[in-house]
């Protein structure tokens, strides 16, 4: 099968189109053809090795990639199932969350990570979901806890999380502010938000108006101005922030955190691939979509021959929606 292979870390050039061995599924593994997946900052941040500080975690290889097909969004249709499956078939359209191998024809995926596909979605408008929408909803649901009528801000409300985060939020009944550049306004409005601040010309931390949840996928301010805009007790969500080479979006997510337990307001983090109901979450995300409360933004889309285009494009941090790969 044709994949694209990660050696060593770096630029997008670095991602190899190559002929690999098509995977073969384990007992309690399905094997997807792959149809469309998705870039994620997540793959750049593999594919570079930074922020480097991450390299000491677990996830990043400390002297090259941990990870040799990168792409942890994917949909497509079964081709063939473990002995121990019971769920799906082949011929069956399905979504996940991977870890890694999307930029790929084939990828094995465990059966408790899968979940059928939306029926109202083509393969590309679903492979912009799990990584994206999944973020948004762990942030807002589950570690933010909102109730119907909470005001929320969403930094870095036009991207991939951000175009998700609005929809859902507003779909969960609360009143949204999104914060954008002044290109994606219309789109952020379009969303469902009640109100739009353009940071080029305001600053939303110096608004003073007062929000019971913020969810931060931007980091563009400090956490300490942004801890100035929530309710006493109210949340801030960390998502992500501008990506740098040595801390960088990690060390914004770390000095929430910190001080988390000197602060009345709630510090927490949004983690979507360390998430361990994955598949819960996707199937009440289904339904969103299937109803019509939530549907993917799609900015561009690339063939797969192109994922190195893709990937730069999706690293310079402002595509308005979701870069779509088919596969
Ligand atoms: N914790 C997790 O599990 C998890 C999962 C997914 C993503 N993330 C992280 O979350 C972040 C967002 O991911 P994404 O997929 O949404 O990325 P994305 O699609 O590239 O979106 C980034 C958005 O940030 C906006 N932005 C840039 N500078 C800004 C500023 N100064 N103020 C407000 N907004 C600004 C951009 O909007 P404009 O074009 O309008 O500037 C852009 O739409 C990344 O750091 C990513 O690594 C974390």
């Amino acid at each position: 099968m044709k994949a694209f292979v990660l050696r060593s870390y770096g630029s997008p050039d670095k991602l190899e189109l190559s002929d690999i061995d098509q995977p073969v599924p384990a007992d309690d593994e399905v094997l997807v053809r792959v149809r469309a997946t998705c870039v994620n900052p997540y793959d750049w941040h593999h594919m570079r090795g930074e922020p480097y500080v991450a390299r000491l975690l677990p996830g990043l290889g400390l002297r090259g990639p941990s990870l040799s097909i990168l792409g942890c969004d994917m949909a497509g249709r079964v081709e063939a199932v473990g002995r121990d499956v019971t769920e799906f078939r082949p011929g069956d359209d399905v979504y996940a969350l991977l870890r890694e191998g999307g930029f790929a024809e084939y990828v094995s995926v465990r059966e408790d990570l899968l979940a059928p596909k939306p029926k109202n979605l083509s393969y590309e408008q679903a492979a912009a979901v799990p990584m994206a929408a999944l973020t948004a909803w762990v942030g807002l649901s589950e570690v933010g806890r909102l109730q119907p009528g909470q005001r929320v801000l969403v930094n870095g409300a036009s991207g991939g999380v951000g175009t998700f985060a609005v929809q859902i939020a507003r779909a969960l009944g609360a009143t949204v502010t999104g914060v954008c550049s002044t290109r994606n306004v219309e789109l952020v409005r379009s969303l469902g938000a009640d109100e739009v601040i353009d940071y080029t010309t305001e600053d939303f931390t110096r608004s003073g108006r007062r929000y019971d949840l913020l969810l931060d996928n931007a980091g563009s301010r400090s956490v300490s101005a942004c801890r100035r805009v929530l309710t006493p007790k109210g949340t801030f969500v960390a998502v992500g922030g501008q990506a740098g080479r040595w801390l960088q979006p990690a060390g914004h997510a770390f000095s929430a955190l910190a001080v988390a337990p000197l602060v009345s307001q709630r510090m927490v983090l949004a983690d979507a691939v360390g998430c361990t109901e994955k598949k819960r979450h996707l199937t009440t995300l289904t339904e969103f979509i299937e109803d019509g409360r939530i549907t993917p933004v799609i900015d561009r889309r690339y063939p797969f021959e192109e994922i190195p285009a893709a990937v730069r494009y999706q690293e310079a941090g402002h595509a308005p929606g979701k870069v779509v790969v088919t596969v």
